[in-house]
């Protein structure tokens, strides 16, 4: 009885000082800003997503509509957007820069491994470059994006910007470039921070390709 008493006091102090570090952490994100809120049109479209996600994927580590709606309230263009790119670019404005710090961090990691010649410098090698790759196409992806003009190119003739479809199929490109650094940061001998973060990434790769899965041609 003592015991479970004191582990419940325990656990409501605990349950206090996380939610009121993640009221801090809130409070401190919308410094100079409008405080964002979910819109109707951010909670179906994360809806969607993670309805297209978990088909996609066939139940397993599916994109959850919390993780979406998450993600999308840390920025506050959320609230402002108008259609799934607008939603669909804060997930890849946010990896463009998370995979720069990633890549940097697979660097830092090849210079201090000592023999330049070994499997793991081999690979670690080879998944820098693999970050850079991936970085580029996002980067284009994201100009694609901000390009875009809307679904209506087909019978609007000033409507010269890029098709629904090439918006998922472009992250798509970034997602398939990106996939070699999983099977070699796996096999690295003290790499596990680096794949714990890769992991993160893809978490935000297959956001924004769910996000963006209405532009698909069917
Ligand atoms: C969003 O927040 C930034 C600061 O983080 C602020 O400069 C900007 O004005 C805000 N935008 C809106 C639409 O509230
Ligand atoms: C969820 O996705 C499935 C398969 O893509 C689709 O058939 C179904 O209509 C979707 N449900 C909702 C509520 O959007
Ligand atoms: C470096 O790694 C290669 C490949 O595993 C090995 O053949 C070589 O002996 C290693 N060099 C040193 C100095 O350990
Ligand atoms: C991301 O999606 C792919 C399928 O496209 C899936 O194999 C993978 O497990 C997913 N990863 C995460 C971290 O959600």
């Amino acid at each position: 009885m003592a015991t479970s008493h004191m582990t419940t006091t325990v656990f409501s102090a605990m349950v206090i000082i996380l939610l009121s570090s993640a009221m801090a952490a809130q409070s401190s994100g919308d410094v100079g800003g409008k405080k964002p809120k979910p819109t109707d049109f951010m909670l179906e479209a994360c809806k969607n997503a993670a309805n297209w996600s978990k088909s996609y994927n066939e139940g397993y580590n599916y994109v959850t509509a919390e993780f979406c709606i998450s993600t999308l309230l840390s920025d506050n263009r959320s609230a402002d957007a108008k259609d799934r790119r607008d939603l669909a670019l804060i997930p890849v404005d946010i990896l463009k820069e998370r995979v720069v710090t990633a890549g940097g961090n697979v660097k830092k990691m090849l210079h201090s491994t000592k023999n330049s010649t070994s499997t793991t410098a081999r690979h670690l090698r080879t998944c820098e470059l693999d970050y850079t790759a991936t970085a580029g196409i996002l980067n284009f992806c994201d100009a694609l994006m901000r390009d875009y003009q809307g679904d209506r190119r087909s019978e609007d003739e000033d409507n010269d910007g890029p098709l629904n479809f090439e918006l998922p199929e472009c992250v798509d490109e970034a997602n398939e470039a990106w996939g070699y650094r999983g099977l070699a940061l796996l096999h690295i001998p003290g790499a596990e921070a680096l794949v714990k973060e890769g992991d993160e990434l893809q978490m935000l790769m297959n956001l924004s390709i769910a996000l963006l899965s209405p532009y698909r041609l069917d």
